[in-house]
């Protein structure tokens, strides 16, 4: 997945956080294009659950912080794709993941950027408060565990 100006929100925190994510998507597809071994795509997908919730969580800070009028449906997207995820980590670790999953993955993640992060960045900048927007993502790390 190659990141893409089109992909902004216009909130530069997920912003960044949105191309770190394409990142580990596109490193994930590499592996599992690739034929990889299943230890290596394992890992890629343990990484990529691991930055995916500190993302979400970050941008759940936001709503709440912004009174977001969507938040429900919001967060009930976050709440299917972590479980998406957190399923994909348990078969990973015990069978070969397909690239046709991983581009559900993808798929997932620039439906939702495209719509609903792009609605709430929307809400957050016309809201006109963002000074708890860079709070969070510092710590964020990006690493191999
Ligand atoms: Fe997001
Ligand atoms: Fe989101």
């Amino acid at each position: 997945m190659e990141w893409s100006n089109e992909y902004a929100v216009g909130i530069p925190a997920i912003d960044e956080q949105h191309r770190k994510l394409a990142i580990l998507i596109s490193n994930l597809e590499a592996s599992a294009g690739n034929g990889q071994d299943r230890d290596r795509i394992h890992s890629d997908i343990v990484m990529l659950a691991k930055y995916n919730r500190a993302h979400l969580a970050n941008e759940e800070m936001l709503m709440r912080a912004h009174d977001y009028p969507a938040a429900d449906e919001h967060l009930s997207e976050h709440r299917q794709f972590i479980k998406a995820l957190a399923d994909l980590e348990r078969q990973s670790a015990v069978r070969q993941v397909t690239t046709e999953l991983v581009a559900l993955i993808r798929a997932w993640e620039v439906e939702h950027v495209s719509v609903s992060d792009k609605d709430l960045a929307q809400h957050i900048n016309l809201s006109g408060r963002d000074d708890s927007v860079q709070s969070g993502t510092d710590s964020m790390e990006f690493d191999r565990e």
